[in-house]
């Protein structure tokens, strides 16, 4: 069944923008990134949009349907009422390029920032890793790096401020999935502490929430980081090397 919708799209660049209706045509099985893009081909040529798969695995088209950090391919229009109007921004935390797509090279700086994988000595095809390891690894690589959950972080959501010193939920789980590797042999704790902002994030959740691959960012990768961070400071060997300024 077919009907037509009211759409609200945020236009404009990093200067200025305005949310201007549309309405526009939506049939059965469509999803949001399928009504832009007939909004694309009917009525506004010019509108930027980020998309790659339309599958739900390149994380491109990230943006807010609702108010809701949502991606655009994954969004049906079933689940709104034909009458309801939907309105499409781009993600808040980062700055707007233009209409619904924004610069998000703030995710690809901290990536860089985070120090790779380290075997120390271990050669490759010598280790063996147990099951659960495994498991634990393949959660967090599940990630698609669509930045939804860097996007509804309060921390930097709502302070632009905190930016230089908090690498957000996604790059925190990474250092965390680091840390919990068996075979890595750096000491990550201090790199999410004091080089990534670990203290800044007060287990809100909003990021576990919203990551469309389901993964339990804050339980599985946050809160394991921060308790082996804690077991660090009141370690009594950290305490005494802290004291005598060796460690
Ligand atoms: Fe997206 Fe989830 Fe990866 Fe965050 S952890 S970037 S929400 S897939
Ligand atoms: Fe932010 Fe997630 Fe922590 S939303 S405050 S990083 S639990
Ligand atoms: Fe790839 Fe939506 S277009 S995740």
């Amino acid at each position: 069944m077919s009907y037509q919708a009211k759409f609200r799209v945020w236009r404009g660049d990093e200067g200025r923008g305005e949310l201007t209706d549309y309405t526009v045509e939506v049939n059965e099985g469509e999803v949001v990134l399928d009504i832009i893009h007939r909004l694309q081909a009917t009525q506004a040529p010019d509108l930027a949009v980020r998309w790659n798969c339309k599958a739900g695995k390149c994380g491109s088209c990230s943006a807010e349907v609702n108010g809701m950090p949502r991606l655009l391919c994954m969004t049906r229009m079933s689940t709104f009422e034909p009458d309801e109007v939907v309105t499409v921004t781009p993600v808040r935390t980062f700055p707007v390029i233009r209409d619904l797509v924004t610069d998000v090279s703030f995710n690809y700086e901290k990536a860089r920032q985070i120090p790779s994988f380290d075997p120390g000595g271990t050669a490759p095809g010598e280790f063996r890793m147990q099951q659960v390891d495994v498991e634990r690894s393949q959660e967090f690589r599940k990630c698609i790096e669509c930045f939804l959950c860097n996007n509804v972080c309060h921390v930097i959501r709502d302070h632009e401020e905190n930016k230089p010193e908090f690498a957000g939920p996604r790059f925190l789980m990474r250092i965390a999935e680091l840390e919990m590797h068996p075979a890595d042999e750096a000491d990550r704790r201090n790199i999410a502490q004091e080089d990534h902002g670990l203290g800044f994030c007060n287990i809100t959740k909003c990021c576990t929430e919203v990551c469309p691959e389901g993964i339990k960012i804050t339980d599985n990768a946050l809160i394991p980081m921060k308790e082996r961070v804690v077991g660090r400071r009141y370690d009594p060997v950290v305490w005494l090397g802290t004291k005598l300024g060796i460690v």
